[in-house]
């Protein structure tokens, strides 16, 4: 059975590659989600990959995956330690559509206003601090969240 799962990156993360490199990895987006995409044929999960910078479209995304997507993999970027809505957004989708959330950085070992998460609650769960690897070992683990009995 081939899984569905909808990649969401937030604000900044276009950048990658040349944003702030020391903090997180010369790796850009599109590496990244080449990466997601041939590790999702060893896995059977096919992924989309979606990058916005409004916070707007990432809710509309969220909404819409619902029966079109079985598991979310997203970052949410700056949003994470702001957004009230997409917290809401995961909340309102659950548990039809669990969410992994990754961070290249470890947002516990930065800025204490980056420690707080709202939007990790509302997740299965986390993967932070791995760089690009965050993304790959977020998918394997939702694909095993998913596969589980
Ligand atoms: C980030 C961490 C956030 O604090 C930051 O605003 C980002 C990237 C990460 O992947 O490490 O944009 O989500």
């Amino acid at each position: 059975m081939t899984r569905r799962i909808l990649v969401l990156h937030g604000p900044n993360l276009n950048l990658l590659g040349e944003r702030e490199p020391d903090v997180y990895g010369a790796t850009t987006l599109a590496e990244i989600d080449d990466a997601l995409a041939t590790l999702g044929d060893t896995l059977g999960a096919a992924v989309d990959c979606r990058q916005s910078n409004h916070e707007g479209q990432l809710l509309d995304w969220i909404h819409d995956a619902r029966g079109h997507f079985e598991g979310l993999l997203f970052n949410p970027g700056a949003y994470t330690h702001t957004s009230l809505a997409l917290a809401d957004a995961l909340a309102a989708v659950a548990p039809a559509l669990p969410c992994v959330e990754v961070h290249l950085s470890n947002i516990h070992a930065r800025e204490p206003i980056r420690a707080t998460s709202l939007t990790a609650p509302r997740c299965v769960g986390i993967v932070g601090g791995f760089g690009a690897a965050s993304y790959t070992l977020g998918l394997r683990a939702l694909v095993d969240y998913l596969n589980a009995p």
